[in-house]
């Protein structure tokens, strides 16, 4: 705890985690997408969001580039500033998988250390889950043009170029958009979602 954040206590919610798991028919978490740009972290967050939505679940998506238009518009890519930006994403996914909702994050966050510590403050609501194309990939598919800026040093500190990417060592699940198109992409992590935040045990 911070020097500025003494004199604070807890507040006990009225509605237990529990209660909502059962109300909504899921149990809640966080699924970090984590990948180099380009790799298909939006594309299958937001798609994978659409398909539960319909199924009546509670989800909800954090993107990289929308929260870096508000929550995180005073960040760069530094690595000071990555760390910061991660940081904020996972306490916002975190009262969020505590008010009941899957939330799917996409971000780069590329430093294992920072991944460590979301999944260090969400304890067991974190599933870690690889995006990945290799730099190749991305560079070829460049949806946003970034890569040839990045390539003729316009962006500096661009990950997978002038920047390092450290993939997940034991992510617990591992998408390769490489090999896969988006229609398996998604089946793997439907499938996924289901077993993970429905299972009986949960919502017993
Ligand atoms: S993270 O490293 O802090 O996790 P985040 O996912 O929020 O990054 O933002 C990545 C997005 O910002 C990319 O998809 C890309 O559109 C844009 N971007 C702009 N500059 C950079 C850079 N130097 N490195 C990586 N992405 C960048």
């Amino acid at each position: 705890m911070s020097e500025q954040s003494r004199n604070i206590t807890y507040t006990q919610h009225q509605v237990p985690l529990a209660e909502r798991w059962r109300q909504n028919g899921h149990s809640s978490g966080i699924l970090w997408f984590t990948g180099l740009s380009g790799s298909g972290k939006t594309t299958l967050a937001l798609n994978l969001e659409r398909r539960l939505f319909e199924r009546g679940w509670h989800v909800c998506v954090l993107d990289g580039d929308n929260v870096r238009h508000g929550l995180s518009s005073d960040l760069g890519f530094s690595q000071r500033d990555r760390e910061e930006n991660i940081r904020r994403v996972g306490e916002v996914a975190k009262l969020f998988a505590q008010t009941g909702f899957l939330v799917i994050t996409a971000f780069i966050s590329p430093y294992q250390h920072d991944r460590q510590r979301v999944r260090d403050i969400a304890g067991d609501m974190f599933h870690e889950v690889f995006i990945d194309a290799s730099l190749e990939t991305c560079e070829r598919r460049d949806p946003k043009g970034l890569y040839v800026k990045a390539r003729q040093g316009l962006i500096p500190d661009f990950t997978g170029i002038s920047a390092p990417y450290e993939a997940p060592l034991q992510p617990e699940l591992h998408v390769s958009t490489q090999e896969m198109g988006v229609a398996d992409c998604l089946t793997q992590l439907e499938a996924y979602t289901q077993t993970a935040f429905t299972h009986e045990g949960i919502l017993a």
